[in-house]
């Protein structure tokens, strides 16, 4: 499915990233895992050899433009093509609308990562695919936070709902390049977020986080969702096979949100 192609993926080193560059390995495709955390990224190299698959690591900041356009340049010395790229890289401030809190720092951590810098990798990647002339595709990891707006990360969910118009706005404007570009909105996946959201809940109405987490599991599934189940949905969004899929954002949450 992924034969031949090289995809980037930002925040791999653990969680939905290492799940999506263990996907992109079983599908055929070239790894190239990147994430604040090198030796994190090195784990999921790791993982993904065990799989077969193969690639390379680079420590990367989503929103330092250089170090991005350097991981690119890298890429395309290295195999000669940059083919996919997986917006995936995020974080979470969990925070009451009702209290002033640090609104501004918070908004301005959760969209410089969340939403600008999907923009910015986007641009720097589809600029390489327009050079290439050989099209290409990006999948950028929204939430169905985007979509439903759940209690206490009004911020979060408004900078998912910014990835949501985002990918709309790429895949029309990039649709003549070749380029292709939708988004997936997961929910409940297993991962150090899940349980960040569970901590911050059970440390404030003090219940235990871990009788917090079961019920934070997707109720027609009956169980976490595990972090290479998304990666596979993404897969298929990089290959040939979606083509005929742009610029949608599909739910990947177990049937939580119906729409
Ligand atoms: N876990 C869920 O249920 C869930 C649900 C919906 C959406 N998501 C989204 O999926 C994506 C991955 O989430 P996760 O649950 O695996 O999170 P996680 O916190 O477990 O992992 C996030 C990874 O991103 C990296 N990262 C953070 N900031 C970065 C930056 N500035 N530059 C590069 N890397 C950075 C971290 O080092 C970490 O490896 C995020 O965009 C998140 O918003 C998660």
């Amino acid at each position: 499915m992924l034969t031949g192609r090289t995809i980037v993926v930002t925040g791999a080193g653990q969680g939905i990233g290492c799940g999506i560059a263990c996907a992109v390995a079983e599908a055929g495709g070239r790894v190239v895992a990147t994430d604040l955390d090198l030796a994190a990224a090195e784990d999921t190299m790791r993982r993904v050899e065990e799989l077969g698959g193969s690639g390379t690591v680079h420590a990367v900041d989503v929103t330092d433009h250089t170090a991005v356009s350097q991981v690119i340049d890298d890429t395309v010395k290295t195999v000669g093509q940059l083919d996919g790229w997986v917006n995936n890289a995020g974080v979470l401030r969990m925070g009451p609308a009702l209290e002033d809190g640090s609104e501004a720092e918070d908004w301005a951590a959760q969209f410089d990562v969340n939403a600008r810098a999907v923009l910015t990798c986007s641009r720097l990647a589809a600029r390489q695919m327009v050079a290439q002339g050989s099209g290409g595709a990006i999948v950028n990891v929204a939430s169905n936070a985007g979509k439903v707006g759940y209690p206490n990360m009004a911020v979060y969910n408004a900078s998912k709902a910014a990835v949501i118009s985002l990918t709309r706005s790429l895949a029309a404007e990039w649709a003549e390049h070749g380029i292709n570009c939708n988004a997936v909105c997961p929910g409940g996946v297993d991962t150090p977020m899940l349980s960040q959201v569970a901590g911050w809940i059970g440390e404030r109405e003090g219940v235990d986080p871990a009788e917090l987490l079961p019920l934070m599991r997707p109720a027609q599934l009956g169980r976490h969702i595990q972090p290479i189940e998304v990666g596979r949905v993404v897969a298929f969004l990089l290959s040939e096979s979606a083509t005929i899929i742009r610029g949608q954002s599909i739910n990947v949450d177990g049937g939580d949100t119906p729409y």
